[in-house]
Order: structure tokens, then sequence, then C-alpha cells
């Protein structure tokens, strides 16, 4: 008789072990399910935004252009032109299919900006002179900030010979 109780009590062990084992199982799946849910429903609530840097740029100090100077910031994509009229900035940005520009002093008769794309250049006030580029280089917008530094709006567009004067 004991025999078959202890056989009892193995059977018993056993089925509460695998009920167990069941139990976490899937207890583990709710658990992963779960963690499922809060990541895809983190990413659908955080926005979907691109962060660009601010158009704005400033360009430091007056006085380190001198007068006749062109300066390139590459990275912001601009030129810093002071001229006899003032100071004006210029998209580096070619207006044919967007490739960055250079400033070519050798070129004509007071340098050229030049496209190394597919050859289009543009004379110091952004009047295309050659290439196939279909407009100008855009002038971009330009103050003197509280603290008396040159800045250029990259975002916002003004005619033609519209210079800074300090
Ligand atoms: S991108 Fe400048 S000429 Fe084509």
């Amino acid at each position: 008789m004991p025999e078959e109780k202890d056989k009892a009590n193995q059977q018993s062990n056993r089925g509460f072990t695998r009920r167990e084992s069941f139990v976490k199982l899937g207890l583990g799946s709710l658990a992963s399910a779960g963690v499922g849910v809060a990541v895809s429903g983190y990413e659908f609530l955080s926005p979907n935004v691109l962060y660009e840097p601010s158009p704005i740029t400033d360009v430091g100090k007056a006085d380190q252009y001198p007068q006749g100077s062109v300066t390139a910031d590459p990275k912001a994509g601009i030129y810093i032109i002071h001229g006899p009229e003032g100071f004006y900035s210029l998209s580096a940005v070619c207006t044919h299919l967007g490739c960055l520009t250079t400033w070519a002093p050798e070129l004509g008769k007071s340098g050229l900006i030049a496209c190394p794309c597919h050859g289009s250049k543009f004379d110091l006030e952004g009047t295309k002179v050659d290439g196939p580029a279909p407009r100008p280089l855009p002038w971009f917008r330009m103050w003197i900030s509280d603290e008396g530094n040159l800045m250029v709006d990259r975002s916002t567009t003004v005619p033609a010979r519209q210079y800074l004067r300090t």
C-alpha cells in the first residue's frame, strides 16, 4: 500500500511540476509580449521628426572679413563677401543639381564661383556666367546680432544687391 501511495505522490509531483512549468512558460510569454507592446507603443507615440541644424549661422565679427574678401563656409554652405557696398551672403549650393561650389579667384577678371560638377560659374553677385545652372545663387538675409556678430539666415533669401552696411 505505501508503494502505491508513493507512486501516486510521484505522479502528482510530476503533474504539479509540469503544470508549474506551463504556468511559468505562459507568464514568460506574456511578459515578452508586454515588452514588445511597450516598445512598439513608445515608438508609435514618440514624434517622428528629423532634427536639422538651425539655418541661422553666426559668422563672427565683421572685422575678420577685410574689404574685397570672399570667405567660404562649406559647412554652412554659404559665402560671406565684403564688397565695396557692404556685406552680403550667397548660397554656395549650385542651383543646377545642388553641388557645393568653390571660390576660384584665378578665374575671370575678379574671380568666379565655380561648380565642380557640371561647370556652372557665377560672378561675385551670384549671377550665372556659364554652365547649366538655371538660376543665380540666392542671397541670404544678414544682420548684426546684439553681440556685434554678423548673422546669416539660410532659410530667408533677399533680393540681390541688398547689402549689409556696418
Ligand atoms: S550641379 Fe553645379 S553645374 Fe550641375
